[in-house]
């Protein structure tokens, strides 16, 4: 199963792709596959081989731990070594579903999966294509978002060829991702369960089933960095820079950007945004926070393809889902190169 210069994936639609998928994974290869949140590289997690390739697919560094997608929540026993009461309230309540959860690894799960750790990342998916794949494989499938490194997340088929088209061996198209945005983290290993990543569980349903409002880690706090080490800004950053503005000041700051000629500029909000001066791009609005999440990294992409230089977003309201596209708009705005000018919104007035 090696990838030859220029050769493309085959991309197999529906359920008919998941037998010759299955026999892919058997095979040490790789399968992108989709989730209700985005597309997955898979591998066997069982073959280190084969999750090597995976590494050097996406220009990943080895280090980084990958999240062991089940077809079951009875295989977590097998994957974990300590299974803690919070960690059975949470599968019963969200899985399949975008939630993973950290817990302390059994010995099968091999180093080059979770970066060493002495934790592994449990997530069954809520896709009817991913839960055949994974119910006909039997066992653990590593897998990462199907990007490059530094590229943000795909959520179709097309992404996922456009980023990794020749090192993949399969790729399953089930339509594009209905959350849109990554899996909730939840760290289960510590006294308290730990939010490091927020994402398409809610905070408030977290809280609900735990029966307490968890703990969510913010920013680079250096301990809990290093237990997370794929929440860099960069890796949900488009090219584009990203600024964020309050609803009220969007246009005037994509118009300030604008008169600036710095590079062409975009606007992305909640809502339409009136006033904009001409030449500023208005991406399609993403409405509620759910479609917000869903059409997230789509816009990005878009952004790119248009070339814009400057993407000024709008976030949505910090509930549900909506946590999740501030986090990952707050990581992006805060990744603009080192070397780049320091965005001015008033230049030019
Ligand atoms: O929704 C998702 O979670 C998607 C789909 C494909 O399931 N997957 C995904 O994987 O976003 P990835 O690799 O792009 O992000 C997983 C994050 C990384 O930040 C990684 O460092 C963290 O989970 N992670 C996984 N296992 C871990 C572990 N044992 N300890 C600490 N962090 C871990
Ligand atoms: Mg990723």
């Amino acid at each position: 199963m090696s990838s030859e210069p220029g050769r493309r994936p085959e991309v197999l639609q529906g359920e008919a792709g998941v037998e010759p998928a299955v026999a892919v994974l058997r095979q040490g290869g790789l399968v992108a596959f989709p989730t209700e949140t985005v597309y997955g590289l898979g591998a066997d997690a069982t073959n280190p081989d084969a999750v090597r390739r995976i590494f050097a697919a996406k220009g990943r560094p080895a280090d980084h731990p990958l999240i062991v997608h089940l077809g079951d929540a009875g295989l977590v026993e097998a994957w974990a070594d300590v299974v803690p009461v919070e960690a059975h309230l949470l599968a019963d309540a969200f899985w399949p579903g975008p939630l993973t959860m950290l817990l302390w690894r059994s010995p099968k799960a091999p180093d080059v999966v979770t970066g060493g750790r002495d934790t592994v990342g449990l997530r069954v998916p809520d896709h009817p294509l991913a839960r055949r794949l994974l119910e006909a494989f039997g066992d653990g499938v590593a897998a990462p978002s199907a990007n490059r490194f530094g590229q943000v997340s795909p959520t179709t088929a097309a992404d996922v060829v456009a980023d990794l088209g020749t090192e993949v061996d399969v790729v399953l198209d089930g339509g594009p991702c209905r959350v849109g945005v990554e899996s909730t983290i939840v760290d289960l290993t510590g006294d308290e369960p730990v939010v490091l990543r927020p994402g398409g569980v809610g905070l408030d349903r977290l809280a609900d089933v735990l029966g307490r409002q968890p703990e969510v880690h913010r920013g680079p706090a250096p301990a809990r960095a290093a237990r997370a080490p794929g929440m860099l800004a960069a890796h949900y950053a488009p090219r584009a820079r990203v600024v964020l503005a309050d609803a009220e000041r969007a246009a005037q700051v994509a118009n300030a950007l604008a008169s600036a000629e710095r590079g062409r500029v975009g606007v992305l909000g909640p809502r339409a945004t009136d006033g904009l001066a001409p030449g500023v791009v208005e991406l399609e609005p993403a409405g509620t926070p759910d479609e917000y999440a869903r059409l997230l990294y789509a816009r990005l992409r878009q952004a790119d393809r248009l070339r814009l230089e400057w993407l000024v977003c709008v976030p949505p309201p910090a509930r549900g889902v909506g946590v999740a596209v501030r986090d990952r708009l707050t990581r992006a705005a805060a990744s603009a190169p080192a070397d780049a000018p320091a965005p001015d919104p008033t230049a030019g007035r």
